[in-house]
């Protein structure tokens, strides 16, 4: 936690939030964890930053990575025997990042996504431009009893700075998760004011590290000392520990 006997803020840790809901853990199936050995690696690392529980997200596009619920239900077992196997004592359980592209609508219509805690469902979209379909999308997946979660809506510069239309994802039910990654600056400089300009704006409900690999969790860790960052959080309220 934040030490309040300390005039500046420091951030010791993540376990502040204790919950990360966004990560690309499970072995061969994305672009994050190569193996078994890889994926055990970045889950220590979290484990060392003070997460308890991961619910990692592995990617579904309709052609990049064709990844179902039954083949993420299976790598988190295998995962979750080798974490036993190890005595690693932390939480893992598996939903997913869906791009919101042409094939979603089936998904939804499906109905069997696989969610966060409380029905969430964790969403992208390009990083070039809205997808033509999504007001319709989110319209459908709510009526479908789904709350959708904007991945990284910082990530996405064609919106940058234009609070309104934040604002209105908003009112359209859409929670915003920031990834940390981007207050340090990791995916470059306007990225890195989008996300202050959302924090500030106090549009950012959960914080998660979208983990591919070690370099980004050695990021992670740097972060921990930059008075920045650390001013950026403090105080500041998520939603991460109600994912549970
Ligand atoms: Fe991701």
């Amino acid at each position: 936690m934040f030490n309040i006997f300390n005039k500046k803020p420091k951030l010791p840790d993540y376990s502040f939030l204790g919950i990360d809901l966004h990560s690309h853990l499970l072995p061969g199936i994305d672009d994050g964890a190569r193996s078994v050995g890889h994926s055990l690696a970045l889950i220590e690392m979290l484990q060392k930053m003070g997460f308890h529980t991961l619910i990692t997200t592995p990617h579904i596009m309709a052609e990049m990575y064709v990844n179902t619920p039954e083949i993420i239900r299976e790598k988190q077992q295998e995962m979750q025997a080798a974490l036993q196997q190890k005595g690693l004592e932390i939480n893992l359980y598996a939903a997913a990042e869906y791009l919101m592209d042409e094939g979603f609508g089936n998904k939804i219509e499906d109905g069997k996504l696989l969610t966060l805690p409380g029905n969430r469902v964790l969403v992208e979209m390009s990083f070039f431009a809205a997808p033509p379909m999504l007001e319709d999308y989110l319209f459908r997946l709510q009526t479908r009893g789904y709350h959708p979660v904007l991945a990284h809506p910082e990530r996405y510069l064609f919106l940058k700075g234009d609070m309104d239309k934040y604002k209105e994802l908003k009112l359209r039910g859409c929670e915003f998760q920031l990834n940390l990654l981007s207050l340090g600056g990791y995916y470059g400089k306007p990225t890195r004011e989008s996300a202050f300009q959302l924090l500030e704006a106090g549009l950012a409900d959960f914080l998660a590290t979208d983990l591919h690999h070690e370099g980004q969790a050695e990021r992670l860790q740097e972060m921990l000392r930059e008075k920045q960052v650390a001013k950026a959080l403090w105080k500041r309220e998520f939603r991460n520990g109600e994912l549970r």
